[in-house]
């Protein structure tokens, strides 16, 4: 984003510098050449308009992956504070995420052990260490354990401590916090030990909120998706917001399982900028772009970085939970008026282009035309992913 403004001494930690990243994240930016010479390799690849508009393909991505793995549900700098929960609309499934004062992330079924109602109806982050029932008052601890029944006398042989609410398997990892739907033995073996340490060096673990919003879309997740894995449409879709701080070149790109990593040189970026200041800012320099497994997609910018879990609710339809975090909150008016500039930036970025071009592409899609989506060069990394997914799609 187009920040001017140098606010590193107003936020309550210093920005990312070149030395607070991974090694493996240090060695792929000294990859980057200079924009003169960064080498454009043609590509022919295609994928079948199937794959995004198709109902057999949803239900096997369902199946395959998004019951059949731990996916990512959060955030946990949501939930900075001990004894605070929060509900969260995820894959179609109502759930609680709570913090217990031993600092565990849980992860709940939002349904009351009586008959089902939600616990928690709104999605704000409370802080309180027991919630009640709206409906006949049974009253949980955010540790799940039920805690109290109205009226219990008319119970008869009502056992309390068989009826805590249920628990999903769940993990934080990278400060995505993972859970796996279907109450199975979670399997994470497709999550990146290195994303995770990418993740934690770039703040996500245990940066601020600063603002979040829900986004409802008409496409498929994947078509959602794209845009987050390639370069191609940067200098002509934001053509009249950020297109012109970018390269029209292709991305670094390190590949781990089904997990990508790119990173990119501004505009004019030459390699010698890395170490004439020890300081510096690593985000004015360089822009980090992930695509974690199997649907977090995750921007950095100059102060903060954005997060965004694509939850496919149907073959072309998508919620999209965008998280803007900064490494603390605005402690002074000047870093207010940044977050919120940068904040307001990034929703009409992402929200009014990005997410526009992925409607505006899944109505065609929806009518059979093309009946192939064609990829170039520019987009390499569009494929790589897919044939991870597709790898996965195709086990037994
Ligand atoms: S449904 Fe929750 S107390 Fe009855
Ligand atoms: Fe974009």
């Amino acid at each position: 984003m187009n920040e001017v403004v140098d606010i590193t001494k107003s936020v309550g930690r210093k920005v990312t510098r070149l030395s607070d990243l991974t090694a493996s994240q240090q060695e792929s930016i000294r990859r980057i050449p200079a924009e003169k010479d960064a080498v454009n390799v043609p590509l022919a690849a295609t994928r079948p308009n199937a794959i995004f508009t198709g109902r057999e393909r949803f239900d096997l991505e369902q199946t395959k992956i998004f019951r059949r793995f731990p996916v990512p549900v959060t955030l946990a700098a949501l939930l900075p504070d001990a004894g605070s929960i929060v509900a969260v609309e995820a894959y179609g499934v109502p759930l609680l995420v709570s913090r217990t004062r031993d600092g565990d992330v849980n992860v709940f079924v939002n349904a009351c052990q009586h008959k089902g109602a939600k616990l928690i109806e709104d999605c704000t982050v409370h802080t309180q260490s027991r919630m009640t029932c709206p409906y006949h008052a049974w009253t949980y601890g955010i540790d799940g354990k039920l805690i109290g029944v109205a009226r219990a006398d008319m119970f008869a042989g009502l056992d309390k401590s068989q009826r805590s609410l249920k628990r999903l398997p769940a993990r934080v990892f990278g400060g995505i916090v993972y859970a796996q739907l279907d109450g199975g033995d979670p399997d994470y073996s497709q999550l990146s030990d290195q994303i995770a340490a990418d993740f934690t060096a770039l703040g996500i673990a245990d940066g601020h909120v600063y603002g979040r919003q829900t986004f409802e879309l008409k496409a498929n997740w994947k078509v959602v998706l794209e845009p987050f894995l390639e370069g191609y449409h940067v200098q002509r879709l934001h053509a009249a917001s950020i297109g012109n701080l970018f390269v029209d070149a292709p991305n670094i790109v390190d590949v781990f399982g089904a997990n990508i990593r790119q990173v990119s040189g501004r505009i004019d970026y030459d390699p010698a900028m890395l170490d004439e200041d020890a300081e510096a800012n690593i985000h004015k320099l360089v822009t980090h772009a992930y695509t974690a497994f199997p649907n977090v997609v995750v921007v950095t910018s100059q102060y903060y970085t954005s997060v965004m879990i694509l939850m496919p609710r149907d073959a072309d339809r998508t919620t999209v939970h965008y998280f803007m975090l900064t490494p603390g909150p605005a402690t002074t008016p000047k870093a207010e008026e940044v977050f919120k500039r940068s904040y307001e930036l990034i929703i009409s970025v992402f929200g009014g282009e990005d997410f526009r071009a992925a409607e505006i592409s899944q109505a065609g899609l929806s009518t059979g035309v093309p009946d192939e989506v064609v990829y170039c060069g520019l987009e390499a990394n569009i494929v790589h992913y897919y044939e991870a997914l597709e790898s996965l799609l195709e086990r037994a």
